[in-house]
């Protein structure tokens, strides 16, 4: 049997994608393998949000060329990366056959037809940027998680990202075809359904009957299972009272949301066109805590954009200290050519960003710890997810705030929600045991 293998960078949404692909491959008559030696079809998901994705890139390339010169495997390149550089990719690395952007993975049959009778050398695809593209059913890796794209594409365009040249203007699934979903990942057993898009709680502003996301997310509670709901991003200056009003009532929905700040300072939220103060950021952070009891935050940060001073960066550090977020990915400002804040005066020296997110890290770290140790003598509800990687004696799980949970018990608790009760915590882990 023919075998295919396919590594994946980025975000969750490339995730989503790579299961298309699978489901693709499979029904083409591969296996699918984790093995890229033994792989007659490599296919590289790319990301191109931040200036290492693509280095790694090329060194993975570079791994494949001898694959190739091995075996003759097919190799493709697919996600942001491959769409951003297109046809330009060939001139470094004549040996890829594919290369489809982010419109097109449902062209790939063609494509491999067309690469297999060598009618074409190479087939490159990045067109139809703007297109909602066709429904594929996914394969996930996982028996538990199944995820949906709800939002193609980003509208926002935030000065320092270039997500929205790569994957193109903002389009919404229609409702129904959503709800479709979450039935058929239901009835199959799907214990966590997360939603995703750039900026979920733009949904439906491109349609014309007032669907939104407030109203979606009510209609995907209604659907009969026992599973939880979650969903990645929503932008801050989009998050509605209406959908605080829906999570609050609505058990399905997880007790953990992501809200990503990018920065605590008013001057660079501005040159970053984020669309919200300091403080606007403070109070919904601070309403969503108080209507969502024991709800749990996460957010992503970005330091050393261009013009970011010392003051601007401890804006960022007192917006961390007094909303307490459970956890934050942290990152260095990175030059995405073609984007505005590429060409800002006062970008930032590397030292100095390297400093800055040093001190982030050890203020979050901190934060995280603390935010644990209020989960000591509780008992949560956790959703099993196996043996843990690490320890094979025990099972490890998330609880509806999405902390990992490590416990004793049988094996085929997998994929059930048990309770535990919490009677030792670390900053990322809580340990416990199972009670009634
Ligand atoms: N649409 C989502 C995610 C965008 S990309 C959102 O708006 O939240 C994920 C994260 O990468 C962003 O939240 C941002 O923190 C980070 N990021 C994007 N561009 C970046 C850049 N040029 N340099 C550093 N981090 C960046
Ligand atoms: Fe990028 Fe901003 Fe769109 Fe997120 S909302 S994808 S950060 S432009
Ligand atoms: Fe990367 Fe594209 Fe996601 S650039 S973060 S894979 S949308």
């Amino acid at each position: 049997m023919k075998k295919a293998s396919i590594i994946t960078y980025g975000c969750q949404m490339n995730v989503n994608e790579s299961a298309k692909m699978s489901n693709i491959f499979q029904s083409l008559g591969y296996e699918m393998t984790e093995n890229i030696d033994e792989s007659d079809l490599i296919f590289l998901n790319t990301c191109t949000v931040r200036e290492g994705a693509a280095t790694q890139i090329y060194g993975k390339l570079g791994e494949l060329k001898h694959i190739k010169a091995a075996r003759g495997s097919i190799i493709g390149v697919t996600g942001c990366f491959a769409q951003e550089q297109g046809r330009e990719l060939l001139k470094k690395f004549p040996q890829i056959d594919i290369i489809m952007g982010n419109q097109n993975i449902g062209k790939i049959p063609q494509a491999l037809d067309e690469i297999e009778h060598k009618t074409e050398k190479h087939i490159v695809y990045t067109d139809c940027e703007d297109d909602l593209p066709p429904r594929l059913d996914a394969d996930f890796e996982s028996q538990k998680t199944a995820s949906i794209s709800i939002t193609y594409g980003c509208n926002n365009f935030c000065t320092y990202c270039i997500v929205p040249y790569v994957r193109g203007r903002e389009r919404s699934v229609p409702l129904d075809q959503i709800i479709h979903d979450v039935e058929k990942y239901a009835k199959k057993g799907y214990k966590e359904i997360i939603l995703l898009g750039q900026n979920v709680n733009s949904y439906g502003k491109d349609f014309k009957n007032g669907d939104n996301f407030a109203k979606l997310l009510r209609e995907i509670c209604k659907v009969e299972g026992d599973f939880i709901v979650r969903f990645v991003s929503p932008h801050p200056r989009d998050f509605t009272d209406e959908v605080i009003d829906v999570i609050a009532e609505n058990e399905k929905i997880a007790r953990s949301l992501h809200l990503p700040l990018q920065s605590g300072s008013t001057k660079i939220l501005k040159a970053m066109n984020r669309g919200y103060t300091k403080e606007q950021y403070i109070a919904l952070a601070e309403k969503i805590k108080e209507r969502i009891p024991g709800v749990a935050l996460t957010a992503d940060i970005i330091v050393g954009f261009p013009g970011e001073t010392e003051e601007d960066f401890q804006d960022t550090l007192d917006v961390v200290q007094r909303i307490q977020f459970e956890n934050c990915f942290m990152f260095m400002y990175s030059i995405r050519r073609g984007t505005k804040a590429a060409t800002m005066e006062n970008q930032i020296d590397e030292d100095v960003k390297k400093d800055r997110l040093q001190r982030l890290i050890a203020l979050q770290n901190s934060c995280s710890l603390e935010e644990s140790k209020t989960y000591l003598g509780k008992t949560v509800r956790v959703l099993v997810e196996g043996e843990s990687k690490k320890n094979k004696e025990v099972l490890s799980g998330r609880t509806s705030t999405n902390k990992v949970v490590l416990f004793k018990g049988d094996k085929d608790l997998e994929g059930k929600f048990v309770n535990v009760k919490i009677n030792e915590c670390k900053t990322w882990t809580l340990y416990g045991e199972i009670v009634e």
